[in-house]
């Protein structure tokens, strides 16, 4: 007899399909499927992750395909297939090529997954994780992007060596898009409860401010062959483990707004709880006028985004 086990589906099995894959099974999350459209890549990748849980001790299974029939009944369906960031290359550079494959895998995956819910991981992650809603017609609640806990995490981890303090200690939030005009909100930021203004001078969180908005592009400067993968794989395994686990954990996400902050029918970061419905509550901070005109700008940019897409894409 076969037991159904809980299953996520990467579509894209580079750098941080494969370290999600890894991740998600040595931390006994579920069963993985990793699909690439290079023939033998996923299937090498998968037996190599494999053999790592072997060493680990576990018992979690790693299938690689080319073929979309094998992903069938997935619970979460990760998309990170594409092409990543270059130096040199925005996120929106990245939108024409990305835009087609992932609509397209999107599509196929949840012709064979009805029930399963998305996270978008692809650049440039705002109008992607909008294109996926529509391509698929799944309801809001159940596409969402990474973008919001990876820099939540920069911003995290940029206060920690600054003050010199365990990173564990530390609480930031990141809201906006997933690009240079995201919001980093030092007065929803502290340090065992305390706000960072009472840290650090103003300076100081301005430059911290400003790192995190570059985190990803100063990453790809320094190895200049790759983007970040190893806290992006980190970053998404958060978010599926609140849902498999039905934990409802507050995480900045790339949700679908109705209204929030001021805006509608835009796919942006904001904290979110996630839960085994996905996207289960939308969380609206009280915001300043100069931080709303911030957020606002986040919002020109991807809706702008949305709009070459659609005529990058025809529809
Ligand atoms: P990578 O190049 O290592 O992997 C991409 C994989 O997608 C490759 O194996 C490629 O063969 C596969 N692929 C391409 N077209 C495909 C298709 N039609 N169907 C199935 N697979 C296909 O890139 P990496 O570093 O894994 O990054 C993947 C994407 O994630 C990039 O767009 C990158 O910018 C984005 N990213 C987003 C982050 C975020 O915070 N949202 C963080 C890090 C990366
Ligand atoms: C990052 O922030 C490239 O979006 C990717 O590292």
């Amino acid at each position: 007899m076969n037991c159904p086990s809980t299953r996520v589906s990467i579509i894209g099995a580079g750098k941080v399909g494969s370290n999600l894959a890894q991740r998600i099974a040595e931390k006994n999350l579920a069963d993985v499927v990793l699909l690439d459209i290079v023939p033998g890549w996923p299937q090498g990748i998968a037996l190599d992750l494999m053999q790592a849980l072997a060493v680990e001790r576990c018992n979690r299974k790693i299938t690689g395909t080319n073929n979309y029939a094998d992903t069938a009944g997935s619970n979460i369906v990760v998309i990170a297939a594409g092409i990543p960031r270059k130096p040199g290359l925005s996120r929106e550079d990245l939108l024409s090529v990305n835009a087609r494959i992932v609509t397209e895998a999107a599509k196929q995956a949840i012709a064979h997954s009805p029930e399963a819910i998305v996270i978008v991981i692809t650049n440039p992650l705002d109008v992607l994780t909008y294109l996926v809603w529509q391509a698929t017609g799944l309801p809001a609640s159940r596409v969402m992007g990474m973008g919001g806990v990876l820099d939540s995490a920069r911003f995290q981890t940029f206060i920690g060596m600054e003050l010199g303090i365990s990173v564990a200690e530390i609480h930031a939030t990141v809201i906006g898009n997933h690009g240079a005009a995201m919001l980093p909100l030092p007065r929803y930021s502290t340090v065992s409860g305390i706000g960072i203004d009472r840290l650090m001078d103003a300076g100081t969180i301005e430059r911290l401010v400003e790192r995190t908005r570059h985190g990803g592009g100063e990453i790809v400067e320094l190895m200049q062959t790759a983007s970040a993968y190893i806290a992006p794989a980190s970053a998404a395994c958060l978010m599926v483990e609140s849902i498999l686990l039905n934990q409802s954990r507050i995480l900045p996400c790339c949700v679908y707004l109705q209204g929030e902050y001021g805006v509608k029918d835009i796919f942006l970061g904001v904290p979110s709880r996630l839960g085994c419905q996905g996207v289960e509550q939308v969380l609206e901070l009280e915001l300043t006028d100069s931080e709303m005109v911030a957020f606002r700008e986040s919002d020109r940019i991807v809706r702008q985004s949305i709009e070459d897409a659609k005529a990058i894409l025809k529809v």
